[in-house]
Parts: C-alpha cells; sequence; structure tokens
C-alpha cells in the first residue's frame, strides 16, 4: 500500500476529475479536492478478488451470498461493537438511491422531511424531487464547532414524518456523541418520526467512537434505517453496493416493496465481491489509510494556522472532508469559487450544502500528501489575494 502515489484519473469517466472546470493556466492542471471518494488505490485484497471475478467471466443477475452478510456483520462487530442480522439487510444500489426510496417508503406525496444544515447535498433533492416538503433543524457553531439547537430540533420533529441524519455529519465532520444520538432517538420516538440514518462515512471517526444509531433506537423504540456502504472506506462508490439495515420486519417489507417498485431488482456482482473483500481482507490497508488521512488533516491544519489564520478550519471528528470558514476573507461566494478556479483549484464549494455554507470549502482529504500540498500552496494564493483585496 503506497498513499503517496499519485494516480491519473483524468479521462477515465470520473466525475471528480470530469467536473472540474478546465485549467486556467494550461501549463498547470487542475487540482480537485472535492467529490468524496479517494485518490488511493483500493486495497490488494479486493483488487484480487475482483481479478479472480473477471478470469471467471460470469456476471450474471446477482444477490448477496452468504460470505457477504458474514462480511458485514464481521466489521460492525469487530469495528462498531453491532453485530448485524442476516435478515435485517435490504441490499440497495447506493446510498443515495437508498435514501431517494425511502422517503417515498416511508412519508406520504407533501410529507414533511427534516434534515440539518448544511449538509449532503442529495438530501435536498431526495426531499424536493420526491414532492416532499423540506424542514431544517440549522447546526449552530459554539465555540468553534457545530452542535444541535435541540429545541428547534423538537419543534421540527413535531411537524416532521421523516428525519434523514447524517452520522457522521458531511461537510460539519462532527462525529454525533452518543448522548446526541441518544437525545435524536428519543425525540423521533416521542413524535413518531421515521429516521433515515446514513453512516456511510462510520469508519471515519477520529476523536470519539462512532454510535450506531440503533444502539440508542432501541432504547426508545425509534422507527429507523441504516444506510451503510463500503464505498467511502474503500473507494468504492463506481461499483453500486450498499447495504440497508431495518431491524423492523413491517418496515423492512414496506422498503422492499418501494425498492421494488423503483425498479431495483439486480444487484452488481462485483460490487458485492469488493465489499466483501473489503470487510475481510482489508484491516491493515483500513487502517494505514486512517493514519495517512489523518496526518493530512495535521498538515493542513499547521498550513491554515501559520499561512492562512484568517480562515477557521474545523476540528476533523468524522469522515475525511475538512471544512473551512472562508468568510473572514471573502463575503462573496461567487468571488471566492472565482479565485480558486483562477488558482486552478477545485474544492465543493460550501454553497452546495445550502445557504449556511455559503463562504466554506469543503476539502477531500483523501489524496496524497504531496498532491494536497500542491494544492495548499495554491490556496494560500486565493487567501493572499482575497486578503490584499479585501
Ligand atoms: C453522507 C453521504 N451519503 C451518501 C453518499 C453517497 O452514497 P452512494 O455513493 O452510496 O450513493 C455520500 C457521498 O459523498 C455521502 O457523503
Amino acid at each position: 500500500m503506497n498513499f503517496d502515489e499519485i494516480l491519473d484519473r483524468r479521462n477515465t469517466g470520473s466525475m471528480k476529475w470530469d467536473i472540474a472546470p478546465g485549467p486556467v493556466d494550461p501549463g498547470r492542471h487542475i487540482i480537485p479536492l472535492s467529490v468524496a471518494d479517494m485518490e488511493f488505490r483500493s486495497p490488494k485484497g479486493i483488487r484480487d478478488a475482483l481479478a479472480e471475478l473477471a478470469e471467471e467471466g460470469i456476471w450474471g443477475y446477482t444477490g448477496p451470498r452468504p460470505e457477504y452478510y458474514a462480511a458485514l456483520d464481521r466489521w460492525f462487530s469487530l469495528r462498531h461493537g453491532f453485530p448485524i442480522n442476516k435478515d435485517w439487510v435490504v441490499p440497495a444500489i447506493g446510498v443515495v438511491q437508498a435514501v431517494f426510496s425511502a422517503v417515498r417508503a416511508f412519508s406520504e406525496e407533501g410529507g414533511k422531511v427534516l434534515i440539518q444544515t448544511p449538509v449532503y447535498y442529495p438530501f435536498y433533492r431526495a426531499v424536493e424531487e420526491n414532492g416532499r416538503t423540506l424542514l431544517t433543524n440549522p447546526l449552530v457553531i459554539r465555540e468553534g464547532r457545530y452542535e444541535i439547537d435541540f429545541e428547534d430540533l423538537e419543534a421540527k420533529m413535531k411537524e416532521a414524518d421523516i428525519f434523514i441524519l447524517c452520522s457522521p455529519h458531511n461537510p460539519v465532520s462532527r462525529v454525533w456523541t452518543e448522548e446526541e444520538i441518544g437525545r435524536m432517538a428519543k425525540l423521533a420516538a416521542e413524535h413518531e418520526v421515521f429516521v433515515i440514518s446514513d453512516e456511510i462515512h462510520s469508519d471515519f471517526s477520529f476523536v470519539e467512537p462512532h454510535t450506531v444509531f440503533t444502539k440508542q433506537a432501541r432504547h426508545y423504540g425509534s422507527r429507523h434505517l441504516l444506510a451503510l456502504s463500503a464505498s467511502k472506506t474503500f473507494s468504492l462508490a463506481g461499483l453500486g453496493v450498499s447495504s440497508i439495515i431495518i431491524e423492523d420486519p413491517s418496515d423492512r417489507e414496506l422498503f422492499k416493496k418501494r425498492i421494488r417498485l423503483d425498479g431495483v431488482h439486480t444487484h452488481s456482482t462485483f460490487g458485492f465481491a469488493a465489499a466483501e473483500a473489503a470487510y475481510t481482507r482489508c484491516d491493515d490497508w483500513y487502517e494505514a489509510m486512517l493514519d495517512y488521512v489523518w496526518e493530512n488533516y495535521l498538515a493542513l491544519k499547521d498550513f491554515t494556522e501559520s499561512r492562512m489564520p484568517q480562515v477557521c478550519l474545523f476540528d476533523l471528528e468524522g469522515t475525511y472532508l475538512a471544512w473551512m470558514d472562508f468568510s473572514p476573507v471573502c463575503s462573496d461566494h461567487e468571488e471566492l469559487e472565482q479565485c480558486m478556479v483562477e488558482e486552478n483549484l477545485y474544492l465543493d464549494e460550501g454553497y452546495i450544502f445550502g445557504e449556511a455554507g455559503k463562504g466554506f470549502e469543503r476539502v477531500n482529504l483523501a489524496c496524497p500528501r504531496a498532491v494536497l500540498m500542491t494544492a495548499l500552496e495554491r490556496l494560500e494564493k486565493v487567501y493572499d489575494k482575497l486578503t490584499r483585496d479585501g
């Protein structure tokens, strides 16, 4: 495993590389630290499993085999103290697909769906494009850390049919504490709100353990599902497999019926094989990768504090996505974006996560350190320009 290796992903169909605007300076390539996939080669255990499968040459209609369920159970028992019973698992294509289907399964047209903003942008689409009404519980910054306004949350829960929880949270990088998860589960139970707990980033928790929502939901009887996937942890997004965990049999049936209606009738042979290998043969890679991402975060923190002191970098508690507030140096998010492009740098602009993200930038830390450092030098040029002009 060599996380320093620089892979050229241009013209491979990579969304991250292909949606980035072309270089302003043709002599310099754009650096995209945007879309949440990794610039690392996935572990050898996965590559070997896929090579064997490729060699077999038979990839017909596919569902999970017993080894897939066992692998899922192994990983979540080991990493999160959460054994998974095979009967609870409903395979889905991706977490986003599952969230869209779950919104339709557990609310009626016009129903109300609550999200905590700023948040992963497809959540807005899952609500609005499904003809549901959006409710927001804006996260609040207290002493440099995002927190939940529980009073507001309770008020919104009284109206909501569904609550989509992002845990750990993308983009603000919070790992919700056991206490916070417990309070959310309790409120959801009291107000009969169905919780979609998107835990795709659960393998990235740097400060304290990730709390699987089900563990708290069991105390209060909160109806919910968990959306899990190996795709963030092992960079398998292009292979299209996720696992939706629903303990309650009638809710599970509702969801299964919904995804049938949504036309899902088969899954990716390669996706299952990759996830199976990821969850059983790749522990060393995973642990080394986590350390590498953490070192990247420390490099970013050091750089920000010493060379861009007016920018606020939030503590990386979870995910591999750092969240930075540029509003002290630029009040116009369009100007901020333009300056980035002019420096051939493409980060995820905060406004895509909602109004509260305006003036912020999200930085994908799952990249070789040398790439990160080059990107930071460009970021410093943006900073210098904005502080000089401002
Ligand atoms: C919170 C969250 N959910 C879901 C996804 C994507 O899930 P999938 O690729 O399985 O649809 C992402 C990707 O960035 C994410 O951050």
